[in-house]
């Protein structure tokens, strides 16, 4: 695996901003409250639109080495789209608790909390609603190729203790690294876990599954989970399982081996630090057929691997094209699910006076 130092990718120039940020109107929701998109391109035709409504990736359009350009976030055409009940969290910035919490419930500082659960017994990504189905406040950042959503979570949204203001900012360079800056800081202690939820389909979203895109984990451990996906404490060996990518193997390979409900992959890694990077390199995917790639370099301690088996085929997607089964992946780039309730995990407790801080940074290619 060609492994680039992460202080590299965030210290690349935005060179002269040939093509400065646009933003134009993405529809209005329900209320009347206007939506709006925001688009960051490069000199190499990459160009990323993002909008304020769950601050979520809408296009990600990515050249391959001949320069072609496909749309590889599966996605929408149309707001109404990504306000629909069958939306599978596409694109957006998950919180206030990406991932699970068991029953919904954690204890902190001795006072227990009883969150809404909209996933069997459990909350998953922050709740009924979450940071995805919020309308965040947009700004381009002067001078810079990058937008930044921010927005308060007050106290007791979604059962979550204190005002959390938080910022997500995403930003392009000519490297074709996309990344995304979180930050977030509280008044009462709180938990706290923010992802990204887009799901890649690098031959282009629409055109089948991602079975044969070559995988490659930075982790030799992951978090085993129960039937409800809640991870049981363990952190074990990926070795001899399904779950080792240690090598570059391809994501339909072992797939029927994963067990669960759907079967596939919806497992949460923990990556490795490496002597010469830190905690940088997560993930490294291929689609064989088109030669593009995707490098994915993180602060994070974890990353959620999932090959979408929860979709369907049930709704159209963009340009009318449906999404079956497998036909998306996301690394979700994360604290490990259900922390609150592992003293063992990583901790996600945020207090008054810290600051959230993380990184993750998307690079795109093509060979
Ligand atoms: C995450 C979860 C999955 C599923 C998707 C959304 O990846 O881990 O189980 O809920 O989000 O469909």
């Amino acid at each position: 695996m060609k492994i680039l130092p992460m202080i590299c990718l965030l210290s690349l120039p935005i060179a002269g901003l040939a093509s400065p940020p646009t933003t134009r109107s993405f529809g209005h929701l329900p209320d009347g409250q206007a939506v709006h998109e925001y688009t960051l391109s490069n000199k190499n035709g990459l160009a990323v639109t993002v909008m304020d409504y769950g601050a979520t990736v809408v296009n990600l359009v990515v050249p391959d080495s001949h320069g072609k350009l496909v749309d590889v976030a599966l996605g929408f055409d149309t707001l109404e789209g990504y306000l629909s009940a069958k939306n599978p969290y596409f694109g957006c910035i998950v919180g206030r608790y990406a991932n699970r919490i068991a029953d919904g419930k954690f204890t902190l500082d001795g006072k227990v909390y009883q969150l809404p659960v909209n996933d069997g017994p459990n909350q998953l990504h922050g709740g009924p609603k979450g940071f995805d189905k919020r309308l965040w406040h947009g700004e381009i950042l002067a001078g810079q190729n990058a937008v930044r959503f921010t927005r308060r979570s007050p106290d007791g949204e979604e059962g979550y203790p204190g005002n959390l203001d938080v910022s997500v900012t995403y930003s392009l360079n000519d490297a074709n690294a996309l990344r995304i800056d979180y930050l977030a800081t509280t008044d009462k202690p709180t938990v706290l876990n923010l992802t990204n939820h887009t799901y890649y389909n690098l031959a282009g979203a629409g055109t089948g599954t991602i079975l044969d895109h070559v995988l490659q984990l930075n982790a030799s451990k992951y978090t085993p989970v129960n039937a409800t996906l809640i991870p049981t404490g363990q952190m074990a060996t990926v070795s001899g399982t399904p779950f080792d990518f240690r090598e570059p193997t391809a994501m339909g390979d072992r797939i029927k081996q994963t067990g669960g409900k759907p079967v596939g992959y919806d497992h949460n890694f923990v990556l490795s630090k490496s002597p010469f990077i830190g905690r940088a390199l997560a993930a490294d995917a291929l689609d064989p057929k088109t030669g593009r790639w995707l490098k994915v370099y993180t602060t994070q301690p974890g990353v959620q691997f999932y090959s979408g088996n929860f979709l369907d085929a049930s709704f159209a997607g963009k340009g009318g094209k449906t999404y079956p089964q497998y036909s998306g992946f996301c690394l979700e780039t994360q604290h490990f699910p259900d922390s609150p309730n592992h003293p063992n995990f990583p901790s996600t407790v945020l207090r008054p006076g810290e600051t959230f801080k993380s990184s993750t940074v998307y690079v795109f290619g093509a060979d």
